[in-house]
Parts: structure tokens; sequence; C-alpha cells
């Protein structure tokens, strides 16, 4: 049986370290950090997933604005709210939750973002600065695997590590971010050939791809650390349950350690985006 990596307990002290970073800041600067969340229409994961980042940002301390806009809203008016905020000094860090309606061009309203503002990391500039080893705001998501990661498994050098699934969200920082690791990286994806043997290779194996329970325990090498980014609502006996990429059951019987899910990736994002708010505003007043 393998061991349980629970984000909630790696979460929580990197909130109270980040809280307890506010105080100063206030009293030496005057500074509370704001993060601003954008929300287009009414999605009810992405409605959850912007609704426990106010929490979150609140809880510690922060300013928490949310602004939703109607599934209907155009470009410009999108891009507009962007420009306002990208000169709001309240406002230190924007997040533009996503999916977007297809009206929207989304790569245009990220690259819109003030790159020092862009708390999500998806900002050509980051994405291209943490490619590079510059000083980047990085992707939560894969960020906080890699914590997981490193608090779990220790030194990551000359691992080999496959990352399944390819976003700009979490596939491919998190292959940069396994590779300044000094890991070997493999990208795989839905047109990967043998995905299963070539996943029992990894000594690493972070799964983010949207395909409830895809990884199953005889796809996974004997002692592997297993990172399931995965979120996905099933219908299971009349009930909706949350399910990861990984089939947990039959993994965690191979695996050397497993994130449960819920409770193993999705609290280090948040952590992570209050990190990325608290360095964007320390960043903004340099
Ligand atoms: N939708 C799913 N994950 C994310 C994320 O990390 N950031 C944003 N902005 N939208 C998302």
């Amino acid at each position: 049986m393998s061991k349980l990596i629970d984000g909630e307990k790696l979460a929580a002290p990197l909130c109270n370290a980040i809280e307890e970073r506010l105080a100063p800041l206030r009293q030496r600067q005057g500074i509370t950090p704001g993060l601003a969340v954008v929300l287009v229409g009414g999605d009810s994961a992405s409605e959850r997933y912007v609704r426990k980042k106010q929490v979150r940002a609140e809880a510690i301390g922060m300013n928490s604005f949310v602004h939703r806009l109607a599934d209907s809203v155009n470009n410009r008016a999108l891009l507009t709210l962007i420009e306002q905020l990208n000169h709001d000094p309240q406002v230190h860090g924007i997040l533009v939750q996503l999916p977007l309606p297809p009206q929207i061009d989304a790569s245009r309203v990220i690259r819109a973002i003030h790159p020092d503002k862009d708390v999500d990391g998806f900002h050509p500039l980051n994405a291209g600065l943490m490619a590079t080893h510059g000083n980047a705001l990085i992707p939560c998501t894969p960020l906080g695997c890699l914590m997981l990661l490193e608090h779990h498994h220790g030194d990551l050098s000359g691992q080999r590590a496959v990352v399944l699934g390819r976003s700009n969200i979490v596939g491919k920082p998190m292959a940069h971010l396994l590779l300044r690791q000094h890991c070997t990286v493999t990208i795989a994806h839905s047109r990967t050939q043998d995905l299963a043997a070539l996943c029992r290779q990894a000594d690493i194996l972070v799964a983010a791809v949207g395909r409830p329970r895809l990884v199953t325990g005889d796809w996974i090498k004997p002692g592997a650390t297993v990172i399931d980014v995965g979120i996905n609502r099933i219908e299971s006996d009349g009930r909706t349950r949350l399910v990861g990429d990984v089939d947990f059951v039959t993994a965690s019987e191979v695996a050397g350690a497993i994130t449960p899910v819920p409770g193993g990736v999705g609290p280090m994002t948040i952590a992570c985006l209050m990190l990325n708010t608290l360095r964007a505003t320390c960043r903004q007043h340099d």
C-alpha cells in the first residue's frame, strides 16, 4: 500500500507562512496584496474554484475582488476590464478563470494581463522566462505539484518523469519545472503510442489529462510517485463523485506514494496562487 501525499498538510503551513509576511508589508509599507479574479459565465465548476480562491485570499488577509461577466460578454468589454485592473494600484494579481466562452479570444486576453500581475503565469513572457530559467511567475498547479514532489520524494535529480497531458496550464509548465530539477522528462498525450508501457518507466508520474481513472495500477512502476491533477465529476450510484485521472484503488497498491482526489493537488494550487499574489505584490513594490 502506498503512502498518501496529503496536499492539505503541506498547503496549511505554506499559507501560514504567506500570512505571516503580510503583517510587515501592511505595517511598514501600508500595502495589502489584492487579487482580482474574473469569472465569465456561470459554469458551476468555475464558480466553485473561484469561490475557493476568494475565501482563501480573504482568510489570510489579502483583498479579493471578484468580477463577474455575462456568458455573452465580448472581447472588447473583457479587455477593457483587464486594462482597468492593470492600472488599479489595489490589484496586484489578476486571474481570468478558464475556460472562456467560444467568442472570446483567450490567448489575446492572457496577453493583455500585465506580466507582473499575471499570477497564473500564463502570459507568454512568464512562460518564456520559466522555460529559460528566468525570474517568472510560475503556473500554480504545476508549482504545487513540484512542491509536493520535492517534499515527498526529495531530490528529483536524474529521475525519469512522465507528464501525461500537454496543456499550457499544467502539462507543458510541469515538464519545464521537472527539467529544471534535472529529471529526464517525457510528455505523453492522447496520440502517444503505448501509453501504458511508457508510464511504467516513470519514477515520477504526473497525470493531467482530464480522463477519469485513465491510469490504472498496471500502468505504474512499483514504488513510483504518482501525482494526480485530474478533477473529474462522474455519476456513480446516482451520486456525483470527484475522481482523478488515476484509478486510486489499483494505483495505490503499486505506487510508492500517491496524491488523493480531492485533497491532493487542489489545496496546493490555491496555496501557490496566494504565493504568486504575494510575489507579484513584492515585485510591484520593489
Ligand atoms: N481553469 C482550470 N485551472 C485553472 C487555472 O489554474 N487558472 C485559471 N485561470 N483557470 C483555470
